[in-house]
């Protein structure tokens, strides 16, 4: 008999069973998840206009990424927290970049010379009322869903100490700020980007 081979899940598949982790507050996130998926840019938007994953479905791709790497850290280092903590800030921690409900942010570029040159396949919609990108997403996640501090905390410094704003976390984040951070970064650049895991048995020579 010929063993079928396995396909790897689909996004949207991987989409799905993350969200059946969310038990506590299933009711809210469920309404959020609903106006998301019918009123956003959610399911399509990119994840930026020329960087990591400029592309549709980047920015569920990459949010999708960002929770399994959570829960892989949890279940290593902190079960206390749980699995819906992890689904809730790994899957929403980006949701500020769909723009607001019926305003995108990102608009499909549709000057040419930017997009060949500049791999600027978007553009910011000139329609946003600026914001930062974490703050947004606390305030979009925040109308529907009931947030612990911890976890308020780590929508809004996921990006940790690359942006100059989130100094006054330092030093003074939450276990599960500081799993988000490593789990966002360590998302975008090994397994986006492509980032090569490997030893460096490149020695610094004995000087003797
Ligand atoms: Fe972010
Ligand atoms: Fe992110």
């Amino acid at each position: 008999m010929v063993k079928r081979k396995e396909l790897p899940m689909t996004i949207r598949e991987r989409y799905e069973a993350l969200k059946c982790k969310v038990v506590k507050r299933e009711k809210e996130f469920e309404a959020f998840i609903k106006m998301l998926e019918t009123e956003s840019s959610w399911l399509t938007s990119p994840a930026s206009t020329r960087f990591h994953l400029n592309k549709e479905g980047g920015l569920l791709e990459h949010s999708v990424g960002v929770a399994e790497t959570l829960l892989k850290f949890r279940e290593l280092i902190a079960p206390q927290i749980s699995e819906e903590s992890c689904v809730i800030v790994g899957l929403l921690h980006d949701i500020g970049k769909i723009g607001m409900p019926g305003k995108p942010r990102y608009l499909k570029n549709t000057n040419e010379w930017e997009v060949k040159n500049r791999n600027m396949t978007y553009k910011i919609n000139p329609a946003e009322v600026d914001m930062n990108l974490a703050a947004r997403s606390l305030y979009l996640v925040t109308k529907y869903i009931s947030l612990s501090d911890s976890e308020a905390q780590a929508i809004l410094a996921h990006d940790g100490q690359y942006i100059e704003a989130n100094k006054e976390y330092a030093h003074h984040e939450m276990p599960l700020t500081l799993l988000i951070q490593f789990a966002d970064t360590w998302t975008a650049h090994v397994y986006e980007e492509g980032r090569k895991i490997e030893e460096n048995a490149d020695y610094y020579g004995k000087k003797y």
